[in-house]
């Protein structure tokens, strides 16, 4: 079908109440897994890459593989930047045609976090792509490092940033955090609900998404989440096919393994999107 970007997906998502899934990239297998999920159960998607990817994933490499699988898919499929950290990866992320990309500022104190959104809605204005911020902070980093304290967002923060910035979509500490959570996630549904309230119709991210449960991810939707970010129970499942794999077969052939690997990333995806309802969209 084609590139589209990721608003248009979540405006129809939140008229029909459902949640989008945001897929990570950052080789061919979640490339090609994250496509055939979308194509096979049939329904819009985002893929997205994160600056703190590159290093094993160069963006120059990858960026133009994501625009070519959107372009060629049979489906509408957004291409994101995740976690764009500086104003030069997203000029990068722009110019290679990524329809939405996101400032990370959450570390950053809050003036400065709102005029670098300021400065990075100005940049993708031209392009027409959309912008996603962040405000809070998430207890783990996109690669896993300890931030310097998890801080959930605060309500009146989130109305004042979002009436300076009128950013497109608007990520939310609320006891999510990225990685393998270390505990039972305790998501503070009372603090998304006053967001939601506050600022009707404000697309709101959820990051974070491998290991909240399936009554959770529903609980964020119908309290105003429209993108939920998932990457780690995609890799999870690499690892997982990888493991059994040994024990099965001393010496397995690489190319059916790798399709075995792509099946196993293509599964957790497509159980994502039917947990999200995304077949309403
Ligand atoms: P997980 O790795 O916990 O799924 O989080 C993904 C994410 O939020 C990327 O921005």
């Amino acid at each position: 079908m084609a590139l589209v970007k990721m608003t248009d997906i979540m405006t129809r998502a939140q008229q029909r109440g459902a949640g989008v899934g945001a897929f990570s990239i950052y080789n061919l297998a979640s490339l090609r897994a994250a496509i055939q999920a979308a194509e096979a159960l049939e329904l819009p998607s985002i893929i997205m890459i994160a600056e703190k990817r590159f290093p094993s994933a160069p963006f120059e490499y990858v960026a133009p593989a994501m625009m070519s699988a959107a372009k060629n898919a049979k489906v509408d499929i957004a291409v994101h930047l995740d976690h764009g950290e500086s104003l030069e990866v997203v000029q990068q992320a722009l110019d290679m045609g990524f329809t939405s990309v996101m400032f990370d500022g959450s570390s950053l104190p809050f003036d400065e976090n709102v005029a670098n959104t300021l400065k990075v809605m100005e940049m993708a204005k031209p392009f027409g792509a959309a912008v996603e911020a962040e405000l809070g902070c998430l207890g783990t980093k996109e690669d896993g490092t300890a931030t310097a304290g998890e801080k959930f967002t605060r309500p009146e923060e989130a109305k004042e940033f979002l009436r300076l910035t009128k950013v497109d979509a608007l990520a939310i500490a609320i006891g999510n955090a990225h990685g393998n959570y270390k505990a039972k996630p305790d998501l503070q549904f009372d603090i998304l609900k006053q967001i939601h309230e506050e600022n009707p119709g404000q697309h709101l991210v959820l990051h974070g998404g491998s290991g909240i449960s399936d009554a959770d991810f529903q609980k964020c939707i119908a309290n105003g989440i429209t993108k939920i970010n998932v990457a780690t129970a995609m890799l999870n499942a690499i690892m997982k096919r990888v493991d059994d794999r040994a024990k099965e077969e001393a010496k397995p052939d690489y190319y059916p393994f790798f399709e075995e690997v792509v099946g196993a990333v293509q599964g957790v995806v497509e159980h994502h999107m039917r947990v999200f309802d995304m077949q309403k969209i």
